[in-house]
């Protein structure tokens, strides 16, 4: 099958792809003297930092942040690492974060699939990994998963075990799957709930009903939303939301949250995604909502592959930029 649907259902071929890939300037870093990891990147660039990022602090004793914006914080020195990803190499906000980087003399790194990210790292000498061109760059999440994945154990000396994830991009009912997901949500807003160790994923859905379908979504993480977002399912309008649980095991939190929003009165559809590791889960998960979001956009008359917005704001960021320089 061809078209943005085509992509996600080729994605275990574009990991395995993608896992033999090379890391260029490769260099062993001496993880003691380490303070912590930040991950550079927007949109569907910036999620391999949250999903990745989890699942770093899994294996090695290492704080790790994501930073969404054109600048650093102050903590972050010579004894970090920052690895930039960005799909396109040419995203305005994550280039001025990586140049921050290099002028603090934090170690820097790279994932991309051309651009300036790209060109700087070759410059610079710094590792990188050059990724395969002609993708969305929400389509190309395996790629930059295994990407950055390589990159980081490659400088760390770690194993991050990536390969394990492409059986479970294999399921065949997976599809099925994506199609119920997309035709339960017809007519509604998606509202994501998810517990707080499948966070990224709860992003992810987010972000890709955005982009592909055009849709407002939301994301509601346990237990925070005990505190919170719970109260005002009390007095929302039923119908124009539709909440979608994932659950990826037995938890009783979960549970009670799936059925107390079912006993307010609004439609809930709960979609078992658990795997046998975190990293098999959030990339299954994200499968499935990548696909899901493509085929509503084409049950809501819509090109999954536009995203008119984001190429407006991006081209108000450029100006921006610009000016400055002039
Ligand atoms: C578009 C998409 C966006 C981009 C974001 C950053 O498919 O997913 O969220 O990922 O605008 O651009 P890149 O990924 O090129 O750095």
């Amino acid at each position: 099958m061809s078209g943005v649907l085509g992509d996600y259902l080729n994605w275990a071929t574009q990991l395995e792809r993608a896992l033999r890939g090379v890391v260029a300037n490769a260099t062993k870093l001496d993880l003691r003297s380490l303070r912590g990891l930040v991950f550079l990147g927007m949109g569907g660039s910036g999620v391999v930092g949250d999903i990745l990022g989890r699942h770093v602090e899994d294996v090695v004793t290492l704080p790790t942040i994501t930073v969404k914006s054109f600048s650093l914080p102050r903590y972050v020195d010579r004894n970090w690492l920052a690895v930039a990803v960005s799909y396109s190499g040419n995203t305005l906000e994550t280039l001025g974060a990586f140049q921050e980087a290099v002028r603090r003399g934090v170690v820097v790194a790279a994932v991309a699939s051309g651009g300036e990210l790209i060109e700087i790292s070759r410059k610079l000498r710094v590792p990188y990994v050059k990724v395969d061109e002609g993708y969305l760059p929400r389509t190309a999440l395996p790629a930059l998963l295994a990407g950055t994945s390589k990159l980081l154990e490659e400088l760390l000396g770690v194993r991050l075990g990536i390969e394990e994830c492409v059986d479970v991009l294999r399921d065949r009912t997976a599809l099925d799957v994506a199609e119920k997901l997309a035709h339960f949500l017809v007519g509604g807003v998606p509202i994501f709930v998810v517990p707080d160790r499948i966070y990224p994923l709860g992003l992810r859905a987010k972000n890709e009903f955005n982009e592909n379908a055009k849709i407002v979504s939301k994301v509601e993480v346990l237990p925070e939303l005990g505190h919170n977002d719970i109260v005002g399912w009390e007095g929302s309008p039923r119908e124009w939301v539709r909440f979608v649980v994932f659950r990826d095991m037995n938890d009783q939190l979960l549970d009670f949250a799936a059925s107390y929003i079912k006993e307010l009165g609004y439609p809930v559809m709960t979609v078992d995604i658990g795997k046998s590791s975190y990293i098999q889960t959030v990339l299954y998960g994200s499968w499935i909502v990548g696909m899901a979001s493509t085929i509503l956009a084409k049950l809501r008359g819509i090109d999954p592959r536009e995203t008119i917005s984001i190429s407006r704001y991006k081209e108000v960021v450029r100006r921006y930029f610009k000016s400055l320089g002039s």
